[in-house]
């Protein structure tokens, strides 16, 4: 029960392996460390949990490990510091390997210490979260926060491989399972309308953690991924599609404080706003807005902005994501489920009516 798919990216493509205790399989990493030196890089949450697998699994090198503080606020220079610290008082050369084992959040972090030891060094993920699985493993995407703006500091960085172990997320908490999902669905939604009917189908089994249900999701959603990032590694194209709720989502995400909405959840209520404005303009039939709507509340996840985000407000925090792409806003908005595209002529009536909650979408 193991599935492995190929991110093809020349001589930077990597394996990504996906099925229950890949962890303590020592096969899985070899090919991978070239030289004799592991980093091992977790949190306080994930490594007493896991981490002593991982190190069986790696018994005949020389094992370092560097334990992380838990939480979005330690993704920093001042805390990635103390990777690096490890690394040089370890006497860590260029052949070394690092492993991150947790959440998106050591993922981000070791793979932009990998990116700038000694000028870049080899890592694997282990990613441990739902999110991470099907998120923040597959494209290389590095870095940390600054205090001016999230992963504002970082570097693209591949890593030699990713071990999805679907066994480690029997310990991770449903809110934060829930959240995965809203991703998941996002990859439905964008690309591949039979795998948006696969999780109609399929919904409860994820929920229950089943375990040949998680692998095909993982796969389905890694692969969703991997060909949009193959198509364009520096995100001047084709990736913006999986901003999909995203432009919605963050501003709920910011709106809130950080923190109060997972990222996960504010992006299920901006992927039911994209597909809302798409009905409005008559791309979408209501009927598929149900749909998504449906789908989303039965993974557990909001599908309606909070009473806080007015319209203004939305507005407002909006615009500092279309300054970031220079230029007017653009929203991935959807012709069908699992026909997304990137949109800058959508009418603004039209969305004010979606960001007004006393207007709701009507017709069929
Ligand atoms: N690089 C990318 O392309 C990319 C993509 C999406 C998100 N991200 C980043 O990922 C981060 C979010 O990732 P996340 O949602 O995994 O958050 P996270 O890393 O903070 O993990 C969420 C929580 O779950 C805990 N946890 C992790 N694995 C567990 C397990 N198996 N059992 C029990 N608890 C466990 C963590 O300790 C943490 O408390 C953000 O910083 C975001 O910027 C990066
Ligand atoms: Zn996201």
């Amino acid at each position: 029960m193991r599935k492995t798919l190929k991110v093809e990216l020349g001589e930077r493509s990597y394996p990504i392996h996906i099925g229950p205790d890949l962890i303590s399989e020592s096969e899985l990493y070899q090919p991978h460390i070239r030289g004799r030196q592991v980093m091992l890089v977790s949190n306080v949450t994930v490594a007493p949990l896991y981490l002593q697998a991982v190190r069986e699994a790696l018994s005949g090198y020389q094992l370092e490990q560097v334990i992380l503080p838990d939480g979005e606020e330690f993704k920093t220079l001042e805390v990635l510091n103390r990777i690096f610290d490890a690394l040089l008082e370890n006497r860590f050369n260029r052949s070394c390997c690092l492993v991150a084992l947790g959440g998106g959040v050591i993922g981000d972090m070791t793979g932009f210490a990998a990116a700038s030891y000694q000028r870049g060094v080899d890592f694997i993920q282990i990613p441990t979260t739902l999110l991470a699985q099907v998120d923040s493993s597959v494209g290389g995407k590095t870095g940390v926060n600054h205090a001016l703006g999230k992963n504002m500091i970082g570097a693209f960085h591949q890593p030699r491989c990713v071990l999805a172990d679907t066994r480690t997320l029997d310990t991770l908490d449903d809110r934060q399972l829930s959240a995965g999902i809203a991703e998941v669905i996002k990859y439905g939604l964008i690309v591949d309308d039979q795998f948006f009917a696969w999780l109609e189908q399929n919904m409860d089994q994820l929920l229950a953690r089943d375990t040949q249900a998680l692998i095909y999701a993982i796969e389905k959603s890694c692969r969703c991924k991997a060909d949009i990032v193959a198509a364009d590694e520096r995100e001047s194209g084709k990736r913006a599609l999986l901003n999909l709720g995203h432009t919605f989502g963050h501003a709920i995400e910011t709106g809130m404080g950080y923190g109060q909405w997972l990222h996960g959840e504010a992006v299920a209520a901006g992927m039911v706003m994209a597909a809302d404005l798409s009905a409005r303009h008559g791309w979408l039939p209501k009927a598929d807005v149900d749909r998504v709507r449906n789908l989303l509340a039965r993974a557990g996840l909001p599908v309606a902005a909070p009473r806080e985000m007015n319209r203004d407000r939305f507005m407002a925090l909006m615009a500092v994501d279309k300054k970031a792409v220079d230029g007017g806003l653009r929203l991935v908005l959807m012709d069908a489920i699992g026909q997304s595209r990137v949109c800058s002529d959508f009418d603004p009536r039209l969305l004010e009516q979606t960001l007004n909650p006393e207007l709701p979408l009507t017709g069929s």
